[in-house]
């Protein structure tokens, strides 16, 4: 016999097994199904087992596995009717009250959401408090005052969602400047410093908008955490040692964090960090010494205080600390991956 027939055999077997089970209505019903499909003796299990020589040796794993799956199947099918049908049944003015209940269904928060909640959670262990800013900015807070000339590529309207003009002025019933859709939460930064005196200790948490190309590690909206400390004597050994802690923090203690050497106009030095991702490194976001431009652009003395700023992709963290292998799972809004969160 063909194992292809076997095969069609096992699956009538399951199926009528199956219906039997599910249609027995009280426990001699049930063990009258048992004896038919797994009785030890006469069953039509023991039927098919008694074929199973007839596969070839190439046939013989697959059709094993396909015969051991229906027996552990129907068993355990049988084993929770029996448990059904044993169930003591006590009727209240013909309600049948040891019924199981319906449970509403339980929402759950992001996965994104709780690792930002967590995120906040670990830096407010380190000291940092949490300030917002808007996600539609000008260009004072997402370039100007971050050291980001007027002639400067980041700036070009392909690489930022500029609201059109027309339509703010509209809606302000005025011709107003051009605003943006924030492309980085360092906006915030400036935000800050320019409402209050150093010292600063303050991460922001949020989303930020690029025109990217869409792909497993890309987005064109994404979340970023940004941080800054100002204070006298700020030193870039503080930054990587706080950047090292929180990824510990989050991922474990044999995450490796990188720094490479880098440019960003609002810090000086600067450097990218990577982290470890089984063999390769992963880039997380960006860091360095506040500039002085920067400090000066919100009225604070360069030759008074110093600081530190980083920004971070949330979304990597989390893909990594989950095994997330997609970015656009996490806006995709499917109930089977957001139900393991
Ligand atoms: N804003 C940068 C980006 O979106 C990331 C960044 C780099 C933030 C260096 C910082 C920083 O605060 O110091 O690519």
């Amino acid at each position: 016999m063909s194992s292809g027939s076997l095969i069609e055999l096992l699956d009538a077997f399951e199926g009528a097994a199956m219906a039997a089970i599910e249609s027995a209505g009280d426990a001699g019903a049930l063990e009258a199904a048992r004896i038919e499909f797994l009785g030890a003796r006469q069953g039509r299990l023991r039927d098919l087992q008694g074929l199973l020589g007839q596969a070839t040796k190439e046939e013989k794993p697959l059709v094993g596995r396909r015969f051991n799956e229906v027996k552990t199947r129907v068993g355990a099918a049988l084993e929770a009717r029996q448990r059904v049908l044993a169930r003591p049944v006590r009727k209240v003015g013909g309600l049948d009250v040891t019924l199981p209940g319906s449970r509403d269904p339980q929402g759950r928060r992001h996965p994104l959401t709780q690792t930002i909640l967590e995120f906040k959670e670990i830096m407010g262990r380190f000291g940092f408090s949490v300030a917002d800013g808007p996600e539609v900015e000008d260009e004072w807070h997402n370039f100007e005052a971050l050291n980001i000339p007027a002639d400067h590529p980041a700036r070009d309207p392909l690489e930022n969602f500029y609201l059109a003009a027309a339509q703010v002025a509209a809606r302000d019933g005025s011709s107003s400047p051009p605003r943006l859709l924030r492309s980085q939460t360092s906006t915030v930064q400036i935000r800050v410093m320019e409402s209050s005196p150093p010292p600063i200790r303050i991460i922001s948490v949020g989303r930020v908008y690029r025109p990217d190309t869409i792909d497993a590690t890309h987005s064109c909206m994404f979340h970023q955490m940004e941080g800054l400390l100002i204070a006298a004597g700020t030193t870039m050994a503080q930054l990587k040692t706080v950047l090292r802690l929180f990824a510990r923090a989050y991922l474990g203690q044999d995450v490796s964090i990188r720094f490479r050497p880098s440019f960003f106009p609002f810090t000086e030095p600067s450097v990218e960090v990577d982290m470890s991702w089984g063999s390769r490194w992963l880039e997380i976001g960006g860091a360095g010494m506040v500039d002085p431009n920067v400090l000066r652009a919100v009225g604070y003395d360069p030759d008074q205080v110093t600081g530190f700023a980083f920004g971070l992709g949330i979304e990597r963290f989390c893909m990594r600390r989950y095994s997330i292998p997609d970015i656009r799972y996490f806006t995709g809004n499917d109930l089977r991956f957001l139900s393991q969160f």
